[in-house]
């Protein structure tokens, strides 16, 4: 699946130069039924949200009324409309997350990101999310980084995970 991708830091130029290309990355899916949220993810993944001039793009491209793109786009929780941290991370609390520990591994979560679920971590790397299940009820306790699943996860793996993710951008 698509790796979503936060903000870098953009400047005006970069983001038109970014949008300019989702058109042309939109060109492949102009005749394809249903192609929409795969445009959305493609969206998302450019950018690190579905930015309004990206809805704008997409509807003109794909042909539908903006406001059906938009209406998509705040209908999915996957979706967002802000900048966002470059990583997600979603802990599911739901029932069988839950009973394996999922209560435990969302505050190892929050201690390594060091913010509280919602908020942007210090660096403004991540962010943690406490969600309802993600279809990975397998993986008990699981968890997404952006599009990823983990599972099933242990404290110690979650604090590994997000020291990883960091790394990853020094
Ligand atoms: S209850 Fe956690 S993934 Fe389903």
């Amino acid at each position: 699946m698509t790796q979503a991708t936060g903000p870098v830091e953009q400047t005006q130029a970069d983001q038109s130069t970014v949008l300019e290309s989702l058109r042309t990355r939109l060109a492949d899916l102009k005749d394809e039924p249903g192609s929409l949220l795969e445009a959305l993810y493609i969206a998302q993944e450019m950018l690190g949200y579905v930015a309004p001039e990206s809805i704008e793009i997409i509807a003109e491209e794909l042909g539908y009324p903006e406001a059906h793109v938009f209406g998509v786009v705040t209908f999915y929780t996957l979706f967002y409309t802000e900048p966002q941290p470059k990583h997600i991370v979603r802990v599911c609390r739901d029932l069988s997350c839950h009973i394996a520990g999922a209560t435990e591994i969302a505050a190892r979560a929050r201690q390594e990101i060091g913010a509280h679920p919602g908020h942007a971590s210090p660096d403004g790397l991540l962010k943690l999310e406490l969600v309802s299940c993600l279809g990975q009820c397998e993986k008990q306790p699981a968890l997404m980084v952006n599009l990823d699943v983990h599972g099933p996860v242990t404290e110690e793996g979650v604090s590994d995970l997000i020291r990883s993710l960091r790394e990853e951008d020094q």
